[in-house]
């Protein structure tokens, strides 16, 4: 049976300044969720990008002495690395200002405008640089702009408008029909009541005030405003409009994952121009709260943002993905602190899963120096534990259904805590002691690694690093800490009793070392 396909991406970013831990935010969601996607059978497009096109892009390349093409060029790369160093797999990267997106844009312009979706006039608003976006009197928080706070600027020009006020009563419907179209559900209310319901004023599409932008065929003074350049690259990506096999095979996405912020241009603007084409709706958008620093969003311009890399290269890749996916729930705002962080690798990951992991291999290789004795295995095992196993992959996929990524890990947590719990309540250096008990002893280790085994897949998409340590000392893996699907696939993790009899158990080191926190805090301190 051919595989069912799954389209996911990450919003693309602007690269006008290095990338910091609020979009890492998203790009790790995406990514754990297309690992997920992946190791349940699917047929996985993972895509992201970079939005290289507008004035900020512009005026920023210049100030550094160089063109935009030779500054982009370089970002991208900085970007690209950043990915890698946080284990994110994505299967496409666009950059707006490749070749194939830019003739695409420019076909889009063209069918528009001459089916009458664009028009000429003119524009007066209140243009936020920063942000990209314009913004009504109404909106704007004296005269600044509501997202990002900077001061709005009072623009007028000629501009091609895009009817977004035609498919008003469109978007509507949508809405109304589907309420897993937009999520948080909260989101959509917002968008009736603030955005649709009011009336939806038709968009400007065209700018002529800068020129670092794909030019619009049909008038070339004029360059595309950056949302419809941008929005379009999650179909250009996959090849639209020239070679469809892509497109034809992955389109409509199953979910765009974007920050709040840009839920307005997502689930009002693309739609509508996605209607306009006649093309398919994405399924689903989902719409993620921010990860504040201070209580304040991080932006360059506050000068409050956390490197990913600093912090990566500090805790590890593991511990930071961790700590992104289940500090905050996604569609809510949360906080960043490196005390939260430490807190976090301290008890989650270094108490927990660490010394459930170490105690289990150090008792094995204690008492059975020769390996778990499959002899004895044929004690009776203690299915409570194996029960509230299946009961957390139940849980797990169900929360991953709806991006629930911190509830799947809390869920997984549990069960670590039962193990934890189980090891407390039998008590097996007790059984050690005498020899008769060793049978006993034997089924409770095993009842543990064969967990742990099962705990290393559940934990995959979300940690990229930690599953193969962990099947390492346990004894199951292969060579350089490759195990077989057998022990990696995620229906291994619905499978109880796979734990190998007799396997070469090894103590390893820690895999995640304790911190002190307050000297790790202090240190932090003065650094800054
Ligand atoms: N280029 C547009 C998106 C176009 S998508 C067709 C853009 N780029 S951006 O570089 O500003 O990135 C915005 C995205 O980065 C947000 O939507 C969000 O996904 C992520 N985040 C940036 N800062 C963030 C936080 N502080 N917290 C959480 N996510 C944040 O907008």
């Amino acid at each position: 049976m051919p595989k069912e396909k799954y389209y996911i991406t990450t919003p693309i970013y602007y690269p006008s300044g290095q990338l910091h831990i609020g979009h890492s935010y998203s790009t790790v969601a995406v990514d754990a969720m297309a690992r997920y996607k992946r190791m349940r059978g699917f047929d996985v497009f993972f895509l992201t990008g970079t939005d290289e096109h507008g004035q900020k892009i512009q005026k920023t390349a210049e100030k550094a002495g160089k063109t935009p093409k030779q500054y982009l060029d370089e970002m991208a790369v900085g970007i690209k690395k950043l990915w890698e160093l946080l284990d994110i797999r994505y299967d496409g990267f666009i950059r707006t200002t490749d070749e194939h997106h830019e003739k695409a844009v420019q076909a889009i312009y063209q069918q528009l405008y001459e089916q009458g979706d664009i028009y000429k006039g003119s524009y007066e608003g209140l243009y936020c640089t920063p942000c990209e976006a314009f913004w009504t009197e109404s909106q704007a928080v004296d005269g600044h702009c509501p997202d990002c706070g900077a001061k709005l600027e009072k623009t007028e020009e000629s501009s091609y408008f895009f009817r977004l006020s035609k498919y008003q009563d469109k978007l509507l419907k949508l809405f109304e029909d589907n309420p897993e179209f937009l999520l948080p559900r909260s989101r959509a209310n917002e968008m009736i009541s603030n955005f649709i319901k009011p009336g939806l004023e038709d968009v400007a599409v065209t700018r002529t005030s800068f020129d670092w932008g794909i030019r619009v065929p049909f008038d070339p003074e004029h360059v595309a405003y950056v949302w419809i350049d941008a929005l379009s690259n999650y179909i250009t990506a996959l090849g639209y409009p020239d070679d469809l096999t892509n497109y034809n095979h992955y389109w409509p996405a199953d979910v765009h994952v974007i920050g709040k912020e840009i839920v307005r241009f997502h689930s009002l603007i693309w739609p509508a121009l996605l209607m306009a084409l006649r093309l398919p709706l994405p399924k689903q958008i989902f719409g993620h709260g921010w990860l504040l620093f201070d209580g304040d969003k991080m932006s360059k311009s506050k000068g409050n943002v956390v490197d990913p890399v600093v912090l990566v290269e500090k805790y590890g890749v593991d511990p930071i993905r961790y700590f992104l996916l289940r500090d905050v729930p996604f569609g809510a705002d949360g906080s960043f602190s490196n005390r939260a962080l430490i807190e976090r690798i301290n008890s989650d990951l270094a108490n927990d899963l660490g010394n459930l992991l170490s105690r289990t291999v150090a008792m094995i290789v204690k008492t059975f120096p020769e390996g778990l004795p499959g002899e004895f295995l044929e004690a009776p095992v203690d299915v409570e534990l194996d029960d509230f196993a299946d009961e957390t992959l139940r849980q797990v996929e169900a929360f991953m259904d709806h991006l629930e990524f911190n509830h799947a890990l809390e869920s997984i947590w549990a069960l670590i805590g039962h193990c934890n719990k189980y090891i407390d309540v039998t008590m097996p250096w007790i059984l050690a002691k005498d020899e008769k008990d060793h049978p006993r002893l034997a089924s409770v280790l095993y009842t543990l690694a064969d967990n742990l085994r099962r705990i290393a897949v559940m934990i995959s998409p979300f940690m990229t690093r930690t599953p193969a340590l962990m099947r390492e000392q346990l004894g199951i893996a292969d060579g350089d800490g490759e195990a077989a699907d057998s022990m990696t696939s995620w229906e291994s993790a619905r499978t109880r009793d796979l734990y190998r009899r007799n396997p070469e158990v090894r103590k390893g080191k820690p895999m995640f070392p304790r911190i002190d926190i307050e000297k790790e805090l202090a240190s932090i301190e003065a650094l800054q």
